[in-house]
């Protein structure tokens, strides 16, 4: 693993930072207060390839490495988590899934609008009752001779309402448990397709997360995603990467976090000098520091990893584990060290505490990163 970026990576970092500072910072606070969607802030992170980082400029992406992807990650959630969902769920869920897996057609046709952000991607595979237990599928994709009927409900969608185009895992052969389920290239605007409320959530409040209902959209047989029973399969493989990008915004959130707090606790005096020169807070910050550069060396291993097409499940897994818990509890550090200060909007901390939250429990739970990794220890990967 190689710690010196290339000129290419530095230059991407940079300019998410620019981008995050000066076009999400301005707005931040009202757009997580009142729950409003960055639409300007995503067409511009789209003009700047933000939405198709890993794609190939074939297919309309920009083409840099996964290292790339997640400097800018972290960049941008640092600032505003619920952005970065946006950009990551785009990137690692729905543009690698089908630039690694899809047909050339499907890519032509679909892949284009998904890297330039023409259209934004939904990756919908939890359901109701089958979150964890992704192979609990109730969404039943029936084969029609011609095409699929899809029928069944997805819930806690990143990018409902906004996204045009779905990837939908469901069951075709229920019997044959995760052997016999698929995942489907489907438009949002085709007859059936009905998206729901957005949630009123705890954090990352400027994403939309609705639910969306399937009630027989007919599917065409060439929007499957790779052999009969791949569906699994392609959830989890694609899952593995994802974790990387949201392990990338815990690690932001944290670091976002971190950052304000030494800076306050540098300007805020109490009991005759500034407060980080006090040990019960310059610990806490010695702590957060450590623990937030170990986790940027989990993000970035698993990040090479991937780059060298490497197994990286392990190491995805981990670096989400550990990023997610660290942001919940950094965070928290964070708004303690501002004290009431921490605890209204205008500080920002009180806001990355809410939005680390969500990194402990989507794209996989804490607990599942563990399940992960004990199954791969199982198997003798004691790493
Ligand atoms: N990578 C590749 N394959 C994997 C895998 C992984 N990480 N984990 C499991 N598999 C494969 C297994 O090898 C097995 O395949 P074979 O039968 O061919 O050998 C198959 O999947 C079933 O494995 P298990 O028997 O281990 O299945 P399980 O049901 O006991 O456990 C699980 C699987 C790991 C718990 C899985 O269900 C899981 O990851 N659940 C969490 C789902 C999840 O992350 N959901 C997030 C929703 S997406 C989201 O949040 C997006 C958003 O909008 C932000």
């Amino acid at each position: 693993m190689n710690f010196n970026f290339t000129e290419e990576q530095l230059a991407v970092r940079d300019a998410a930072r620019d981008f995050a500072q000066q076009v999400l910072l301005p707005g931040v606070i009202e757009r997580d207060r009142d729950a409003i969607y960055p639409t300007e802030e995503v067409k511009q992170m789209a003009e700047m390839g933000f939405l198709g980082m890993m794609v190939s400029p074939e297919y309309g992406g920009i083409g840099m490495d996964t290292i790339s992807y997640v400097l800018a990650m972290e960049e941008i959630s640092k600032v505003e988590a619920a952005a970065a969902v946006i950009m990551s769920v785009n990137n690692s869920l729905v543009c690698w899934g089908l630039e690694e897996y899809g047909t050339e057609a499907q890519k032509q046709k679909y892949l284009t609008q998904l890297a330039t952000g023409e259209k934004i991607g939904a990756f919908c595979l939890s359901e109701p009752e089958a979150g964890s237990d992704a192979t609990k599928q109730r969404t039943i994709a029936e084969d029609m001779g011609d095409y699929y009927l899809l029928n069944g409900t997805k819930n806690w969608i990143t990018n409902g309402k906004t996204s045009g185009i779905h990837l939908v895992v469901a069951h075709t052969h229920p019997e044959l448990k995760h052997k016999g389920i698929n995942a489907f290239i489907v438009e949002a605007d085709w007859e059936g397709v009905q998206i729901g409320a957005k949630e009123d959530k705890m954090g990352i409040r400027a994403s939309d997360t609705t639910s969306i209902m399937y009630n027989n959209v007919k599917v065409p047989k060439e929007n499957r995603i790779g052999a009969d029973g791949f569906g699994f399969t392609f959830a989890m493989n694609t899952l593995n990467g994802g974790r990387i990008g949201i392990a990338s915004q815990a690690l932001g959130i944290a670091a976002g976090a971190y950052e304000l707090a030494v800076k306050y606790s540098q300007e805020r005096e109490a009991f005759g000098k500034p407060i980080a020169k006090h040990q019960a807070i310059a610990f806490k910050l010695a702590e957060m520091a450590t623990d937030i550069q170990s986790a940027r060396l989990l993000v970035h291993r698993a990040a090479w990893l991937k780059d060298q097409h490497l197994d990286y499940r392990m190491a995805g897994s981990m670096a989400k584990y550990f990023a997610a818990e660290i942001a919940m509890k950094h965070t928290t550090e964070a708004v303690q060290i501002h004290g009431g200060y921490g605890y209204v909007r205008e500080y920002h901390v009180e806001r990355l505490m809410r939005d680390a939250k969500i990194t402990q429990i989507y794209e996989g739970t804490s607990e599942i990163q563990q399940i992960v990794m004990s199954r791969l220890i199982e198997k003798g990967q004691l790493y």
